[in-house]
């Protein structure tokens, strides 16, 4: 039975809370380790619905998996290259991160095109482009892709023309075990970029320069057994103090990398908040009513990330003035808009810009999560608006947040999440 947030706005967030690891890096690192003759434990690993898919296909590839709180322990000895069906590959878009790994380990590879959030085509054009570069061939037919390269990869050099996280992922594992040595350039730069560099080095792989626009990456034979801790997730930190600044609430997140949320700290200051950056902690103090800011365009890191659009921009929603925000990474996530117009936000989209022309104040409204990160804007919206505001859809949301009404809670908020039929009845009063 599906469920549902519903939020009695208005309360004002204060408290201590810890950051879930990274979901963007425990993903690509879980699939890492179907290239691991060995035992990999994955600390950190947060309690995530893509979690559970990417261990679903992990079993299916016959790795052995067990988790134990937030530890996830991958045998993948045993594992053997099963075509993955196309149920498992559409839980999620980072199943195409399994490409690299397979093809990596068996120089050969069978799945289907991945799902994932409806925010645009997201062809995966960069990441076959590569596999081909390797020397694998690759065909595409009924949504099926299958690459084989029956003489092994071999090392190359390749240029990514447009920074892509996913491809730059791919490319690492394909190269890890390629014959000789691979260079990429125009990598990507995000900070789950390094984490996933980090485990495949700590498995015995040699790469240098993730962080960095280029990669290179040395293949070796085997990669072994290996413990690592995933990082804390940057994109959940952020959208906590967005919370708390929404709600003229004053929060500290331990157990974060600041400088990993550091292209979102300007926006926030900017907005009026006080912020205080310490070794591993984050404090916000939010004024009575934020200010808009100055124009946001996302942009690969280091640049303003994309994942913070919705979240921020239900931030501008409530603040003094207009803020002008450009969404240049994909090409339609703006679905959250029309949700939040329904709270009362005044905001127009013209293509790729929106113009959010902030409110004093939001309205509760029944609403629909559209995607991950949209569906995040609406809690924010949510837990700022004057009434009850009912979120439906929320399975979005449990692909990337973990416990989203414990944490709010803990910092005061008033959300519960609740089965469909149960509120439905009761929440009638509240809309009438
Ligand atoms: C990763 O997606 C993240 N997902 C996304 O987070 C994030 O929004 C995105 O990077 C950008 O930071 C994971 O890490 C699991 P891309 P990814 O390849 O790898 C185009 C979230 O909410 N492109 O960098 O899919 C693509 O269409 C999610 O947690 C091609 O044209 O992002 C897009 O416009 C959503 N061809 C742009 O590049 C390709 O072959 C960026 O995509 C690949 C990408």
């Amino acid at each position: 039975m599906s469920a549902k947030f519903v939020i009695n706005g208005q309360n004002r967030l204060v408290g201590e809370i810890p950051v879930q690891g990274a979901k963007n890096s425990a993903l690509p690192i879980l699939a890492a380790t179907v290239l691991v003759d060995g035992c990999c434990e994955i600390r950190d690993c947060p309690d995530l619905t893509d979690v559970q898919a990417t261990v679903n296909i992990l079993r299916h590839l016959g790795c052995r998996v067990r988790r134990e709180e937030h530890c996830c322990f991958v045998d993948g000895s045993g594992a053997v290259d099963n075509p993955i069906p196309e149920r498992l590959m559409h839980e999620m878009r980072s199943s195409i991160i399994f490409l690299g790994a397979i093809l990596g380990r068996f120089g050969k590879a069978e799945m289907f095109a991945p799902g994932g959030c409806e925010i645009g085509l997201r062809p995966i054009d960069l990441h076959l482009d590569a596999m081909r570069k390797f020397g694998a061939e690759v065909l595409e037919e009924h949504g099926k892709i299958v690459c084989e390269c029956p003489k092994g990869l071999k090392g190359t050099q390749i240029t990514l023309s447009f920074p892509s996280v996913g491809a730059t992922e791919n490319i690492m594992l394909a190269a890890c075990r390629a014959e000789g040595t691979t260079t990429l350039f125009n990598a990507a730069r995000e900070p789950e970029i390094s984490d996933l560099a980090d485990f495949l080095n700590a498995a015995g792989a040699r790469i240098q320069g993730a962080g960095c626009g280029e990669i290179t990456i040395e293949g070796v034979r085997r990669l072994h057994g290996c413990a690592h801790t995933v990082i804390p997730d940057r994109i959940v930190a952020a959208g906590y103090l967005a919370a708390a600044a929404m709600t003229g609430g004053c929060i500290r997140l331990t157990d974060i990398i600041p400088a990993h949320i550091g292209p979102v700290l300007p926006i926030l200051r900017d907005a009026g908040c006080e912020v205080e950056i310490h070794a591993r902690d984050v404090t916000l103090r939010a004024p009575k009513r934020l200010l808009a800011v100055k124009n946001i365009r996302t942009m690969p890191y280091p640049g303003f990330p994309t994942d913070m659009q919705a979240p921020i921009m239900a931030m501008t929603a409530v603040a003094r003035g207009t803020t002008v925000i450009v969404e240049t990474i994909f090409e339609s996530r703006y679905k959250h808009v029309p949700e939040l117009a329904r709270m009362g936000a005044n905001i127009r989209v013209e293509g790729r810009t929106a113009v959010v022309q902030g409110v004093p104040t939001l309205t509760g409204a029944r609403v629909t999560a559209p995607d991950l990160r949209g569906g995040f804007s609406l809690v924010l919206a949510g837990l700022a608006a004057r009434g009850i505001t009912e979120i439906s859809d929320i399975r979005h949301m449990e692909r990337g947040y973990e416990d989203i009404c414990k944490t709010l809670s803990a910092l005061g908020a008033d959300i519960q999440r609740v089965k469909d039929s149960e509120r439905d009845e009761e929440s009638r009063g509240a809309f009438a």
